[in-house]
């Protein structure tokens, strides 16, 4: 687990999520008019794992279950990414249910026979894991249930996931919806982080042997704030020393919504600030994939274009965590 960690982090890299659920994925292609068949979302997943520059800045991919039973040509996709020297990895959770009368709010569910999947998923090749909670904020939310159920089950989820061999990591998402101030994100992020270490301390959970995945601090999407990239660099710096002990090796953030640039560039800002005990990085789904999607449009015929667009939002990544990325790299997008 250790040697996984330490690839997962190499400098200059970052991870691409990929493991949006049959309804995320089905969604998203609906909105572009893609057909969602298990062969379209075979072929748009093979089209970005096979990404001839994708090794250079990414380190390991997250699948979703589907994906890491399918093919390219006679090879598993998970076999497809190791032979390219890029880490496989497996969504593991099942996704929110609403939380009895608490309403808003949710948990995620998937602790049962965990277990026994997680073997099955060894044994396709995954080396790393993925839960994924999420947190609402609002003036009330979230509840003090809320987060107790959510960090809890992470934490579960941890322990298990080290008892196969698997590196964990874990996602607590505090959600960009609503119109709440940069300074209540950064309050309840920390409060958040500070009940999950709690969790994974009680549930003996190895630190050195996980990755944290967490948002940026950011005011709410419907929020008339705008913060500079510095501010969130300071929030997102500060509530992290607060909660998240220096015994992790590593934090990668979530694009949350965020457009592709300004994740990038509110990356690049948290990086270059500096001071910082663990190593940064990004496990971005949407702010990687949506310009990539938006050009392959479920032909064949665009598969250059999109890996191509792939390639650069990597590129912009890869040099964003090294605090080196600048927007005069950026080019129009297919979705301008
Ligand atoms: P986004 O970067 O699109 O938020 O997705 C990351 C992710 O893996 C959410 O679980």
């Amino acid at each position: 687990m250790r040697s996984t960690v330490e690839a997962l982090l190499a400098p200059g890299k970052g991870l691409l999520a990929a493991d949006e659920s049959l309804k995320t994925i089905g969604k998203r292609f609906e909105a572009l008019g893609i057909a969602c068949t298990e062969e379209s979302r075979r072929n748009y997943r093979a089209m970005l794992i096979t990404t001839p520059t994708l090794p250079e800045h990414i380190s390991g991919v997250i699948l979703y279950d589907e994906t890491l039973r399918q093919k390219v040509g006679d090879a598993l996709i998970p076999d497809v990414l190791s032979r390219s020297g890029v880490i496989p990895g497996i969504k593991v959770d099942k996704g929110t249910v609403a939380l009895p009368s608490l309403p808003g709010e949710k948990v995620t569910e998937g602790l049962d026979g965990l277990r026994e999947r997680l073997a099955e998923y060894w044994r396709l090749g995954a080396r790393f894991t993925k839960w994924r909670a999420v947190i609402a904020v609002s003036a009330q939310l979230p509840s003090r249930a809320c987060i107790d159920a959510n960090t809890q089950a992470l934490a579960r989820f941890a322990a298990l996931c080290q008892e196969a061999s698997l590196v964990p990591i874990i996602e607590p998402e505090v959600l960009m919806d609503g119109n709440h101030t940069l300074q209540r994100c950064e309050e309840v992020t920390t409060r958040v982080l500070s009940n999950l270490f709690d969790h994974l301390s009680e549930y003996q959970v190895s630190l050195e042997k996980m990755i944290l995945k967490t948002g940026m601090v950011l005011p709410g999407r419907d929020s008339p704030d705008t913060a500079p990239d510095w501010e969130v660099a300071e929030g997102t710096l500060r509530c992290l020393r607060r909660s998240v002990p220096s015994a992790v090796p590593g934090i990668v953030f979530l694009s949350g919504g965020q457009s592709s640039v300004a994740a990038t560039a509110r990356l690049n800002a948290i990086c270059a600030m500096g001071r910082a005990p663990w190593t940064l990085s990004f496990s971005f789904g949407r702010a990687l994939q949506n310009d990539a999607m938006a050009a392959w449009r479920g032909l064949a015929a665009n598969v250059p274009a999109a890996q191509d667009a792939l390639r650069h939002r990597t590129e912009c990544n890869g040099l964003a965590v090294q605090g080196k990325y600048s927007s005069q790299i950026e080019r129009a997008s297919p979705l301008d």
